[in-house]
């Protein structure tokens, strides 16, 4: 996996830490930020990766940033808290090979805030979703869900957090379906195979655990 990340890296973390145990089929090899002083650069130099910083102002930013992915002969690119929107010329050289995460049930509350739209909506069940990338802003084919409650006493922060646990949980099982080839995009659709889908699975959809 290559990694892109813009901030504190809790999902990078969360990658990282999936991709040192012997049984799981991915590991993280390239971590890539458009700001020189984020976390997750730390992160990736604290656990030995690879890692760089790239401006985003400078001419041909997503060029190189493509560069970079390709060098690496990465399979699959991550995005973990990367606060930008990838121009289509960087979606289209890397089809089917990227995915996000993003803190609510997608497609609602795309964008900034989430966690804060879904508290102004007043819903009593938010989540986090993992999709591909495609030109739009947070949205493309959704690979996995995790439905998180609204608690009465919410603020940003309480249910960032809450969310937040459940972000770890799905983005390296995302990654872990997608790297055992149970993750297949039939006409902007997800299908699974194996044993993704099992009845009863609770708050998480699909469960392969
Ligand atoms: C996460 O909550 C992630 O879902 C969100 O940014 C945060 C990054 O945290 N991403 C988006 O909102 C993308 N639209 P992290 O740097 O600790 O992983």
């Amino acid at each position: 996996m290559g990694v892109l990340a813009s901030g504190r890296g809790s999902n990078l973390q969360a990658l990282i830490d999936a991709g040192q145990k012997s049984d799981f089929p991915a590991e993280v090899v390239l971590v890539l930020s458009d700001k020189k002083n984020s976390y997750a650069l730390e992160r990736a130099s604290i656990a030995g990766l690879r890692h760089r910083h790239l401006a985003p102002k400078e001419e041909g930013f997503y060029l190189k940033l493509g560069d970079e992915i390709e060098n690496c002969e990465i399979d699959l690119i991550c995005c973990a808290g990367f606060m930008r929107i990838l121009p289509p010329e960087f979606v289209s050289r890397f089809p089917g090979k990227i995915i996000n995460i993003h803190p609510s049930l997608l497609p609602s509350f795309p964008g900034l805030h989430a966690q804060k739209k879904a508290l102004d909506a007043g819903v009593t069940v938010t989540g986090c979703t993992v999709h591909f990338v495609d030109e739009g802003v947070d949205t493309g084919p959704i690979i996995l869900q995790a439905a998180v409650p609204v608690l009465p006493h919410d603020d940003e922060v309480t249910l960032s957090e809450r969310i937040l646990g459940y972000e770890h949980r799905i983005y390296p099982l995302a990654v872990r379906l997608i790297a055992e080839g149970s993750v297949h995009c039939v006409d902007g659709v997800v299908q699974y195979s194996g044993n993704a889908h099992q009845e009863g699975s609770g708050f998480i959809s699909p469960v392969s655990e």
